[in-house]
């Protein structure tokens, strides 16, 4: 049984409070994500559920997962005003509290930079998706551009931005971790959220498949 708890009150708080002027931003990318997903979806990390609004009509159940009470707590709401019946829960991404072969698509939407054990979330996915299921991802990277990387990668030593940020790292090699895992990448766009110059900016979304 996990003991993994997620608690960051100050960072859930000023994520809540901006996660609506995000969404001018980021609504677009969370149409993309989650627009087309089928029948059950396992959503990770769902903070304070702004993805819910962006379920489209082929799902017909979210399960929300999220470790953070202050953010599971603003969550509810939106839950159950989406279009789409969904639910939330306590839980980690590392010891998921469902049987195996239970879900049609898995999402991560910003997470997986702030999970400690990548790998072994990744490990749970897998368990948790049907054959032939898949796993959506939108997560900011490490970027490509070397003088950005070198910032990122002094945030992220220095403890600053995992600080501020409930633990989040932004020199993370996502798509690599994924690959390395055993999901195949069938699909995958990169890009820079606005603003360019962010340290979070640089960005994959895309679609991984059970090998
Ligand atoms: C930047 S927020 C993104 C929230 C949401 N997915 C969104 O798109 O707005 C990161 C989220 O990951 C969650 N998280 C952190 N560690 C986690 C873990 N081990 N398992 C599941 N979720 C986790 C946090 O509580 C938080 O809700």
């Amino acid at each position: 049984m996990s003991t993994e708890t997620v608690s960051h009150p100050l960072f859930a708080r000023i994520y809540a409070h901006i996660s609506g002027r995000m969404e001018r931003e980021l609504g677009r990318y969370r149409d993309e994500l989650v627009g087309d997903l089928p029948e059950k979806v396992l959503e990770i990390g769902s903070g304070d559920g702004m993805n819910f609004a962006h379920y489209g009509e082929a799902t017909e159940e979210v399960v929300a997962l999220e470790p953070e009470p202050y953010l599971r707590e603003k969550a509810s709401p939106r839950a159950a005003a989406a279009a789409v019946p969904s639910t939330t829960v306590i839980g980690t991404a590392g010891d998921l509290p469902f049987g195996d072969d239970e879900f049609d698509a898995v999402v991560v939407c910003l997470v997986l930079c702030s999970i400690n054990d990548p790998g072994s979330a990744l490990s749970e996915f897998k368990r948790v998706l049907k054959p032939g299921g898949s796993l959506r991802f939108f997560e900011h990277v490490r970027s490509g551009d070397p003088k950005k990387a070198r910032i990122q990668t002094g945030l992220d030593r220095s403890g600053i931005w995992p600080r501020l940020s409930g633990g989040c790292q932004c020199s993370c090699q996502t798509v690599s971790e994924i690959e390395r895992s055993g999901f195949e990448i069938s699909e995958i766009r990169e890009f820079e959220t606005r603003p360019s110059w962010l340290h979070t900016s640089p960005s994959v979304l895309g679609t991984a498949v059970t090998q």
